[in-house]
């Protein structure tokens, strides 16, 4: 049955993908000079995405909307509906911050789902607003019309919050590329790709290196050099290609992340995951060797 979803999600790449560049335009300008807000809204502070722990709660409470209906408690179910509405809009905030940097299929995908969320939203606030509008009896044709609108709603919701789901769990948006990752401390060769006229790694830019199967992105300060991971955590972006800031923090070349060189500690979004970092040391045959810095 999933591969059925999945064929239906995919087959709306027609309009979602236009869609979806629209939307990565319009929320990016819309982001940029408010990066603090962004970092917020995706969770960096929580080292967790913000989005997937606030959708719980309008499903919860979206759910007992129809329960509290059923049960024939008009005025519990119209709070209930109420208050579900505003946590959707809190989660629609923080999911707009991390659709802001999603690419490719994810970008698709999530367009797919905040549309659905879009239309669900509406839909709830037409029951909300024919409740207010309409009578209080369990018999009330008004109401039953409400409550027959709500549960529609809730339908196109949990649709919504399937493909988020696939999203999350079939695309990798947001997870951290490093999950499955080993933390062995053993010493490695390391392999610059490159090297000054000196035989040393270049100063003061980010160069690739190769350490046993792992690429990681080497900076050198005089003697003391620094590494994280290549491969970005946010989405795997390469950190090599990267640019310097100030205080020894790395940029992500794709959405803007930032590392700190010495630990891998992210600094600024869109990741809330952290980097692996690693030592990295001369060996006595004048190579150099790294090992994974503890978390
Ligand atoms: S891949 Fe997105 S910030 Fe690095």
């Amino acid at each position: 049955m999933h591969r059925f979803f999945d064929r239906l999600i995919a087959g709306q790449a027609r309009w979602a993908r236009p869609l979806g560049d629209f939307n990565h335009r319009w929320l990016h300008a819309l982001f940029r000079p408010m990066l603090p807000v962004r970092d917020l809204l995706n969770g960096r502070w929580l080292g967790h995405p913000l989005h997937s722990v606030l959708t719980d709660a309008p499903i919860g409470i979206l759910f007992l909307v129809i329960v509290l209906d059923v049960l024939g408690q008009p005025v519990a179910a119209d709070v209930a509906l109420f208050v579900g509405i505003l946590t959707m809009l809190a989660s629609a905030v923080t999911g707009a911050a991390d659709y802001s940097d999603t690419d490719g299929a994810a970008r698709e995908r999530a367009t797919v789902h905040s549309t659905l969320m879009v239309i669900a939203l509406l839909v709830y606030i037409a029951s909300l607003v024919m409740r207010i509008g309409g009578g209080e009896g369990a018999g009330d044709p008004d109401r039953t019309a409400a409550i027959w609108v709500s549960i529609i709603a809730f339908g196109i919701l949990i649709a919504g919050a399937y493909v988020g789901g696939a999203v999350v769990y079939s695309l990798g948006n947001m997870v951290s590329r490093h999950a499955f990752r080993g933390s062995g401390t053993k010493w490695i060769a390391l392999e610059p790709a490159e090297l000054d006229g000196a035989g040393d790694i270049p100063e003061g830019r980010p160069v690739k290196g190769k350490l046993g199967i792992n690429a990681v992105a080497l900076v050198r300060q005089g003697d003391v050099v620094l590494a994280v991971h290549d491969q970005c955590a946010h989405a795997g972006g390469p950190l090599s290609d990267g640019t310097l800031r100030g205080d020894g923090v790395i940029e992500c070349p794709w959405h803007g992340s930032r590392f700190r060189l010495a630990d891998g500690h992210v600094v600024r979004g869109p990741s809330v995951h952290d980097q692996p970092a690693y030592e990295v040391r001369r060996t006595e045959a004048g190579g150099w060797e790294a090992r994974r810095r503890p978390a």
